[in-house]
């Protein structure tokens, strides 16, 4: 199993979930963050503005998944969140150990 980490921009999120749903994700999280990358938040349009501030508001949305799934949601995530401008967001991916659906017990993929 995977974790996939994808921080992209706030207005990407409505668009990202249908297309996550459509390509069969069982569950994500999302949670509002801040950030920055290489231009450590200057040179940003956010909304259409350019941002004055270093810390530029994201959304990480998480999805932890079987490792064949992972290449096609990379896809699908890029295809979604890309404009071609900076600040388009960052896909992360790390191992995960275990997964348990607390109500049944179920462990590992039987989990997600
Ligand atoms: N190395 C990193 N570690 C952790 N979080 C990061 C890292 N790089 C980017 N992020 C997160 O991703 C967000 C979006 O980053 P961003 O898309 O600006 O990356 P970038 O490397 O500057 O690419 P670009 O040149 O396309 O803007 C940041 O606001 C931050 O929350
Ligand atoms: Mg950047």
């Amino acid at each position: 199993m995977k974790r996939i980490t994808a921080i992209i921009r706030p207005e990407m999120l409505e668009p990202m979930k249908d297309a996550l749903i459509e390509a069969g994700v069982h569950g994500m999280s999302v949670s509002e963050i801040q950030g920055f990358g290489k231009q450590h938040g200057w040179k940003e349009y956010y909304r259409g503005t350019e941002v004055l501030l270093n810390m530029v508001p994201k959304v990480r949305v998480e999805l932890v998944v079987a490792d064949g799934e992972v290449e096609g949601l990379i896809d699908t995530i890029c295809s979604v969140a890309k404009t071609g401008e900076v600040g388009d967001g960052k896909i992360f991916v790390d191992p995960v150990e275990e997964a348990v659906r607390i109500r049944t017990g179920e462990r590992g993929e039987a989990a997600l």
